[in-house]
């Protein structure tokens, strides 16, 4: 039998505390229900001291999970530890990860700690989180620039205070693949106990070659792998979930290993993490890119047409990819929009269906078909959190390349409406000056940008904004889809408020 191993999925914490990738507390709840659906053994929901907002968020997520062990990130800490266990205890299967640096680098200037101080550290926070929980992780931050025979004297300390899983990060991306996996044998070689515990991978991407150092692990003989959907994460991104699933399970003739994945969630995960962070992944990213299963020559073209073998090494169907068939008109009812959303592995609570339903309606009218992507376009933007506060109810612009662009903005907020007109250099501009206007805050726009979601000449566009409220340092991500890029703009301008209000 294959050797199983174990997906531990840091999306919500290391991805999550990157520049751009932050998320509410209802987006985290999603994306924790849906990193079930794929089947990922942990899911790391959080740091639990970083914020109150972060400890609730974990709580929320271990009270919702059933499937995954649900974790915390804690420093070697006391403080920390609590706060970790305050925010797990509920889950069904809780895990406490503890971690301090053990590199010369980070004792040195970060922690101003000696090899002494920093293994009597291990020593009293591991046995500190183990009287909470048994399920204890253990990581030595910046591993792999530490000095080998220190990081042995860690482990060894760490396993004999009860940790179950020991990781060993990359932290900073440094590692080749060979150089990785040669570390992970000289640790299984010389740990004393390490027989008895999970060695874990966590690969950063800096250099570009943390999927292939997190493969070589496996060769190594690890059992974890520590990794983000789209990759995301700290500068260039931790190891990305989807390419090490696929490679473990395309090369299973190579690796002898497997994963509890189901890969057929793939796509509609790595969308969501899409959506929700508004961080755009590239055309040519391996397993979900727009064109990773695109065949443009003409040499390829015809080999696929003949066998699809001939240039595909796995199929778009089995990652979960919609394939583009027509499937939806104006005449198409609710169920059979339901049954759909079914096949494409949407199951959606009565409220969420009701109002992508009516989303529905609307596109109808506009476009003759709606395609799979269509859907998944409507899905990805009902909201998820909490009440709508302002809708748009009508726009108009006067705009042309020899005047000042004019909007006059309607919106509603309950029974109410709210009317303002502004005047600026282009009607996006014009649009967001206006609904300012009304919303009555001061909200700069950090960034901005527009993508087709379909193809065609009615194809959907999708606009995200990231908005800051009021000189706060916190960003949030609007989005929003039309067939009209005024419209879309617009939208995602809202969305980005309503979210902001709702927090
Ligand atoms: O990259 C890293 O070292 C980490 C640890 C906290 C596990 O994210
Ligand atoms: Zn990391």
């Amino acid at each position: 039998m294959s050797k199983m191993i174990k997906i531990f999925d840091t999306t919500l914490r290391d991805g999550e505390q990157s520049p751009g990738c932050s998320m509410n507390l209802s987006e985290k709840i999603e994306v924790a229900r849906q990193l079930e659906n794929l089947g990922v053994d942990i899911i790391e929901a959080g740091f639990a001291i970083a914020s109150p907002g972060d400890a609730a968020a974990i709580a929320a997520i271990a009270n919702t999970i059933k499937d995954s062990t649900v974790c915390s990130l804690a420093r070697t800490m006391e403080k920390d530890i609590d706060a970790a266990y305050n925010a797990i205890k509920d889950a069904a299967d809780p895990r406490i990860h503890t971690f301090i640096a053990t590199s010369p680098v980070h004792m040195q200037y970060k922690l101003r700690m000696s090899e002494d101080d920093v293994l009597q550290s291990v020593a009293h926070h591991v046995a500190y989180a183990k009287k909470y929980v048994s399920n204890i992780e253990f990581s030595a931050e910046d591993a792999t620039r530490s000095n080998p025979d220190f990081l042995c004297r860690v482990l060894e300390t760490a396993i004999q205070s009860g940790a179950t899983t020991l990781n060993i990060p990359d932290t900073v991306g440094y590692m080749t693949p060979k150089e990785y996996a040669s570390l992970i044998t000289y640790i299984r070689e010389h740990v004393s106990g390490v027989e008895n515990v999970i060695l874990s991978c966590h690969n950063h991407n800096d250099l570009g070659m943390a999927v292939a150092t997190s493969l070589a692990a496996v060769e190594a003989g690890i059992g974890q792998i520590e990794c983000t959907v789209n990759g995301i994460g700290e500068r260039a991104g931790n190891a990305s979930m989807e390419e090490i699933v696929m490679a473990l399970k395309t090369r299973k003739d190579y690796f002898d290993a497997d994963t509890r994945i189901d890969t057929k969630q793939i796509y509609r995960s790595s969308r969501m993490i899409e959506t929700i962070t508004g961080v755009g992944i590239a055309p040519t990213k391996p397993i979900v890119g727009a064109n990773a299963f695109a065949h443009e020559s003409g040499i390829h073209q015809h080999g696929v047409l003949n066998n699809e073998q001939t240039y595909e090494i796995m199929t778009p169907e089995s990652v979960g990819i919609p394939q583009n068939a027509i499937v939806l008109g104006k005449h198409s009812g609710r169920h059979a929009f339901e049954a759909r959303l079914k096949d494409l592995g949407y199951t959606l609570t009565t409220e969420k269906l009701d109002k992508a339903f009516e989303k529905f309606k609307i596109l109808a009218d506009k476009k003759k078909v709606i395609k799979d992507r269509d859907l998944e376009a409507i899905i990805g933007v009902v909201p998820v959190s909490g009440p709508v506060r302002y809708t748009l109810k009508n726009y108009v612009i006067n705009s042309g390349n020899s005047i000042n662009t004019t909007a006059v903005i309607k919106l509603t907020r309950g029974d109410e409406e709210f009317e303002r007109v502004a005047l600026s250099d282009g009607p996006v501009n014009a649009s967001f000056a206006a609904i300012n206007k009304i919303v009555g805050c001061d909200i700069e726009l950090e960034d901005y940008s527009l993508r087709a979601l379909t193809d065609g000449q009615d194809a959907q566009c999708e606009a995200v904004v990231k908005i800051s409220f009021d000189g706060g340092k916190d960003v949030i991500t609007g989005r929003g889809i039309s067939t009209d890029i005024v419209e879309a703009s617009i939208k995602a301008y809202i969305n980005g408020i309503n979210k902001y209000l709702n927090d």
